[in-house]
């Protein structure tokens, strides 16, 4: 699969077999993650990994629209680091980048991911903050949940012409 194919393919999946995703691979998802471009090159941020299915069970309570993980593997919860950066603004797309990686490269593995929006619901932050027990220099921007795919989404056209302004 080459980078294009990848980006074009790719579908949020929000149904999961029971087939676990090994420690190696979730390193090879957080790797390319960390590749993502960042402003400064500041990498200011911190992978919250989570694999024990009672903590991704009360995770699929805690998010309003999370309820896929309860199938889910592996959840990835992409954390800013205010120690390293302070300004939110490109934390959070520095962890959007790294986020949108993670899924691509999760994708090109076999795997099947969706985005849950953590960042910029501030009640959303804080009740994963609080259960997760983070440091309060971690801002939860985004959690991915991960697994090996149990459904098959089409591919609708997207390309809008008119959305492009040619100067
Ligand atoms: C910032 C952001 C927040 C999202 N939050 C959720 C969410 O909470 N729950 C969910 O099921 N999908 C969520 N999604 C996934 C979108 O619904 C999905 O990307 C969109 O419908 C397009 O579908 P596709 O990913 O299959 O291309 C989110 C995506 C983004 C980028």
């Amino acid at each position: 699969m080459n980078t294009i194919e990848a980006i074009l393919n790719r579908r949020s999946i929000r149904k999961y077999t029971d087939k676990p995703v090994n420690k190696d691979v979730i390193l090879q998802l957080i790797k390319a993650g960390m590749y993502a471009p960042t402003a400064r090159n500041s990498r200011a941020w911190q992978f919250v990994v989570i694999q024990n299915r009672e903590i991704l069970n009360q995770l699929s309570q805690l998010h309003p629209y999370g309820k896929m993980l309860q199938e889910a593997a592996c959840g990835i919860l992409v954390c800013g680091d205010r120690n390293i950066d302070k300004e939110e603004g490109y934390l959070t797309i520095n962890c959007a980048a790294a986020t949108q990686n993670i899924m691509l490269a999760a994708h090109e593995l076999g795997l099947g991911s969706v985005w849950l929006g953590v960042y910029p619901r501030t009640d959303r932050m804080k009740d994963i903050s609080e259960f997760l027990e983070l440091s309060d220099h971690l801002m939860p921007v985004s959690l991915i949940s991960l697994g090996f795919p149990a459904e098959q989404r089409p591919f609708p056209e997207r390309f809008e012409l008119e959305k492009i302004i040619w100067k």
